[in-house]
């Protein structure tokens, strides 16, 4: 609270970019609340966690920034913290347990109570949890958009893959198919209020209207997307190889307005690991999908996901992801150290790999993407991007950066002659292995 009795509300977001879109929802009903936002945990009257819980580092890292927390409370008792997101959703009451300065702790399917929780909060001063799934998946919630360009825009939630080493499925529930005119009516109102860029999302987009009547699916929705005026950008993520096809390629293709990135991740270059992931593929048929992908997109920007020290991965295994890299040439990839996760099949197999070869053997395998990384990122210097002006980098307030259709980051000198949302031309002049930097072109 400050001086005159305004109240605000901080919110930290990890994880995915589901929960990004689920930190606006619950930003949403604070401002209808009446909390203004704030950047100052100190001033804050509600601090908001939305965690993630997908690897034992994520955990951590939430564990450290609650215990954090502990002072704030014992400074200012009717501060209120809640705890949202996937974390919460597995970790539940313990999280009482673990902090008991935590006043609130909400499930993935019940983001939708928090104005109530608030309330009950206050008038009752106990505890609260609401983490029940069986609610709706979505909800008509008020949305405070943390960008003013970029807006994100849910098409399902939940998983129904169960890949042997996920959590996922366990704390966001089954697939629904957030219905095709809501999603429409959102892009649209989105297009009104001057965003330039969406971003359709789900743990799995390419499943996407399987639980829905009619001939609903992800083609046809980018298709419907794609028609609307005023968006100058259509991103969907996270796309999976079981089910993308040559259908949603082609859409993908020809929709002017999707970009010409796609993120498809493999997590290993071994079919025998891969079956054992339950991934639902094989090397071959992921490799179709990319050789049929690059043809038919144009300077396709491809980034993928990979796992390393998966339960009973031989070296052997590892060599084929390696060659693997080699093979498909990415842009870039997510790389990760397997992280047992309780109640998922791979955290009781047998072969579990000790720490210092798990980081063995990521570190052999940034080694060699980063040879293609910089090598896709070199390929583009003297070339002209088009990217949409995100304003300052973090650390140097001279360097301003955008990103290209292919999410490519690129950063340059401002002269002051462009304006945050701007789409502008950037010559690339150096291309670096995470980065590329430019100027504006003239
Ligand atoms: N739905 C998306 C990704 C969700 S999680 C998809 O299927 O592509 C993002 C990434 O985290 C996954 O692609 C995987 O590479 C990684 N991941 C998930 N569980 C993990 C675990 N237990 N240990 C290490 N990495 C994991
Ligand atoms: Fe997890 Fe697999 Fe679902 Fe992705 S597809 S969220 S990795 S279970
Ligand atoms: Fe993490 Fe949940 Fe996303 S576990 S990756 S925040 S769906």
């Amino acid at each position: 609270m400050d001086i005159t009795g305004n109240r605000f509300y901080f919110i930290l977001s990890y994880g995915c970019q589901m929960n990004q879109s689920d930190s606006e929802h619950y930003a949403g009903q604070l401002e209808e609340l009446g909390y203004g936002p704030t950047e100052d945990m100190e001033q804050a009257d509600v601090i908001l966690i939305n965690t993630c819980c997908v690897r034992e580092t994520a955990e951590d890292k939430t564990l450290g920034k609650i215990g954090e927390l502990k002072h704030l409370k014992a400074n200012n008792p009717d501060l209120i913290i809640a705890v949202t997101g996937c974390m919460a959703q597995e970790w539940q009451d313990r999280l009482f347990e673990r902090a008991p300065h935590i006043d609130l702790v909400i499930g993935t399917h019940n983001i939708h109570k928090l104005i109530d929780m608030i309330t009950e909060r206050q008038a009752q001063g106990r505890h609260l949890l609401s983490a029940d799934m069986g609610a709706p998946a979505f909800h008509d919630l008020p949305t405070k958009r943390f960008h003013k360009f970029f807006a994100w825009i849910p098409i399902m939630n939940g998983c129904n893959n169960f890949c042997t080493y996920c959590i996922v499925p366990y704390v966001r529930g089954r697939e629904v198919s957030r219905p095709m005119d809501a999603v429409l009516e959102e892009v649209k109102q989105a297009a009104a209020g001057g965003y330039k860029e969406i971003t359709l999302l789900g743990q799995n987009v390419n499943s996407y209207g399987k639980d829905l009547d009619g001939k609903i699916d992800f083609a046809e929705l980018l298709r419907q997307v794609d028609k609307i005026d005023g968006i100058e950008r259509v991103r969907y993520m996270t796309s999976h190889p079981k089910d993308m096809n040559f259908d949603a390629i082609d859409a993908i293709a020809e929709c002017k307005k999707v970009v010409n990135h796609m993120h498809l991740p493999i997590q290993c270059g071994n079919d025998e690991l891969l079956r054992r992931m339950n991934r639902g593929y094989t090397v071959e048929h992921y490799m179709e999908l990319v050789d049929y992908a690059r043809k038919r997109i144009p300077d396709l920007v491809l980034t993928t996901d990979i796992i390393v020290g998966f339960p009973g991965e031989t070296e052997g295994m590892y060599l084929d992801t390696l060659e693997f890299l080699k093979r498909c040439q990415y842009d870039m990839a997510y790389t990760f150290m397997f992280s047992p996760r309780t109640g998922t099949p791979a955290a009781r197999m047998d072969g579990q790999i000790d720490q210092a070869e798990k980081s063995r053997r990521l570190q052999g395998l940034m080694d060699v993407q980063n040879v293609y990384s910089l090598e896709k990122n070199k390929a583009m210097e003297n070339k002209v991007y088009d990217v949409i002006v995100e304003g300052p980098t973090k650390n140097d307030a001279h360097n301003w950066f955008g990103r290209t259709t292919g999410n490519k980051m690129i950063i340059w000198e401002n002269d002051g002659t462009t304006a945050i949302g701007d789409t502008v031309p950037v010559v690339v002049d150096k291309g670096q292995t995470w980065v590329l930097k430019g100027h504006l072109q003239k």
